[in-house]
């Protein structure tokens, strides 16, 4: 039973640029519908020149809080009052709760009266980088510490998880079409963690000599396109105890397909944008998010048309 919307009715929202195909909203009102909130949860199209206005307006229409996506994730960082300290590390923040002051404190909107008359500030978070090992560890039933990584791809989402990975612990192999920002990756690595196990192999190399790994994760674009190529060479899958592609849409990428026939595990994308979804509702609400109903809604809204 979803409750009527009402001169009460609290709004969290995501901005992006484009928009229209966001699974966040079916995502998100589903949890928020499953915790009884009452709240609602709209996607805007928010041009990159007008996203402090818009973070301004939901701070001043006392928003419960906001999701950031392409473009919005590195230029929010400015636009914020306050960054979680554990945000700062990836640079970008994909989550803001705005919060009032309480005294000393200060406290999540949800928490207090939608008329409370107070301060407030936006806080950023980033729900990304976690959301990945989240992933990997409930969906593969996988352990990221001490596990052996072979990376591929070390554009936007390849660095991220390349930096997360390594921090929990990962033995990282990065390829890269382009060797020189495989490179860059390993040396922000080798700044960012004394001591990370981390180098770069080339394509070629794993074409004549594979080697063991226990997870091959794909972060390039290649498996978006039917037409596209494997983003790695067949013969390295069978030396692979389970593939990981970042990809959610085609449900199975050729990628997956060819995991599976090698007899490796499998798991697409789609656990990403569920945890990274989750852990936003958790920082908006302080509550445990219901994660069925979101995988469910996720599900729905990514696959029912296919
Ligand atoms: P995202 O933000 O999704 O990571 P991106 O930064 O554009 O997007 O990165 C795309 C990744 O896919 C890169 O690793 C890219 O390799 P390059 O750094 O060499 O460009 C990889 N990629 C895209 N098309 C590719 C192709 N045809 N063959 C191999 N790798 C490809």
């Amino acid at each position: 039973m979803i409750d009527p919307i009402t001169a009460m009715t609290r709004i969290c929202a995501v901005y992006g640029h484009p928009i229209k195909h966001s699974a966040s909203p079916a995502m998100q009102n589903a949890g928020i519908a499953a915790l009884g909130l009452g709240w609602r949860y709209v996607a805007f199209d928010v041009h990159p020149e007008n996203l402090r206005d818009a973070i301004t307006g939901a701070k001043a229409m006392r928003f419960i809080g906001l999701n950031l996506t392409v473009p919005h994730k590195l230029l929010a960082m400015q636009m914020v009052d306050v960054i979680d300290e554990a945000a700062k590390p990836w640079g970008a923040i994909n989550t803001i709760r705005f919060e009032g002051r309480s005294g000393e404190d200060w406290l999540p909107l949800a928490q207090l009266p939608p008329d409370v008359e107070t301060e407030i500030r936006a806080a950023g978070f980033n729900t990304d980088a976690d959301a990945i090992v989240r992933s990997i560890h409930e969906d593969l039933g996988m352990r990221i510490t001490g596990a052996r990584v072979l990376l591929l791809g070390a554009g936007g989402a390849g660095r991220a998880a390349a930096l997360r990975l390594a921090r929990e612990g990962a033995i990282l192999k990065l390829q890269n079409r382009t060797r020189a920002k495989a490179d860059e990756v390993l040396a922000a690595i080798k700044r960012d963690l004394k001591g990370a196990q981390a180098e770069v192999v080339e394509p070629e190399l794993l074409q004549t000599a594979p080697i063991e790994v226990d997870l091959i994760l794909n972060a390039t674009s290649l498996g978006l396109k039917a037409s596209d190529p494997l983003p790695i060479h067949e013969g390295q899958l069978r030396n692979a105890k389970a593939v990981y592609d970042m990809i959610y849409q085609p449900a199975e990428t050729p990628l997956l397909k060819a995991a599976k026939a090698a007899g490796c595990k499998t798991a697409n994308g789609l656990g990403m944008l569920l945890y990274q979804g989750a852990k936003s509702l958790e920082i908006w609400s302080g509550k445990p998010a219901p994660i069925d109903a979101m995988r469910k809604a996720l599900h729905q809204h990514v696959y029912a048309h296919v």
